[in-house]
């Protein structure tokens, strides 16, 4: 179970949680459906005078469907002996794999209509605020377009962290 904390006692290195942790970004609800993957590239900080996260995420990604037609998206850290998780999440395609039922994931559907799953030890409910798609003529340092040998873009989601819960010791 997990409680609600303030976002200034967030005791977790962002850096070490988002880059090494890695999370997973859940976008959708019971109803018209859900679906999760991992990410590894976001941010958590101060924005318009909102808490907010970003996260990124590719054209082809089934999740981005998910984050298109919903207002909320979670992103969720789970424990260290669950990071064989991300062999799924972040392996393979919700179209093809019902990633929840593989990996053990409990969903839990929040009356907001957010989605994460009960086995996190923290979660981040947010609500999109902004989106934008990487623009190739705006990279300052063009190595960075090795990344999108595709010109398969991110689109970046910029959402107001509504709450922070984290699982009590
Ligand atoms: C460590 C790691 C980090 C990842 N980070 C991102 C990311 O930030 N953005 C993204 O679009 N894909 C990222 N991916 C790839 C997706 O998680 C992966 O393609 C996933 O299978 C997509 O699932 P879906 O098609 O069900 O949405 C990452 C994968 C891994 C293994």
């Amino acid at each position: 179970m997990l409680e609600k904390i303030q976002p200034e006692t967030l005791a977790a290195n962002v850096f070490d949680l988002i880059g090494n942790r890695w999370l997973l970004l859940t976008a959708g609800d019971e109803t018209g459906g859900f679906n999760t993957m991992t990410v590894s590239w976001g941010g958590l900080g101060v924005l318009w005078g909102k808490y907010v996260a970003t996260c990124y995420v590719r054209p082809q990604r089934y999740t981005r469907k998910f984050m298109e037609k919903s207002g909320l998206f979670t992103l969720s850290a789970y424990p260290e002996t669950m990071h064989s998780i991300h062999t799924v999440c972040g392996g393979m395609s919700g179209r093809d794999v019902n990633k929840a039922k593989e990996c053990g994931l409990t969903p839990v559907f929040t009356p907001e209509g957010a989605t994460y799953f009960a086995e996190a030890e923290l979660a981040f409910v947010c609500k999109k605020l902004y989106f934008e798609d990487f623009d190739p003529s705006k990279f300052l340092d063009k190595s960075i377009l090795n990344n999108y040998p595709n010109q398969d873009f991110h689109r970046m989601y910029v959402g107001e962290i509504l709450e922070v819960l984290q699982k009590q010791a």
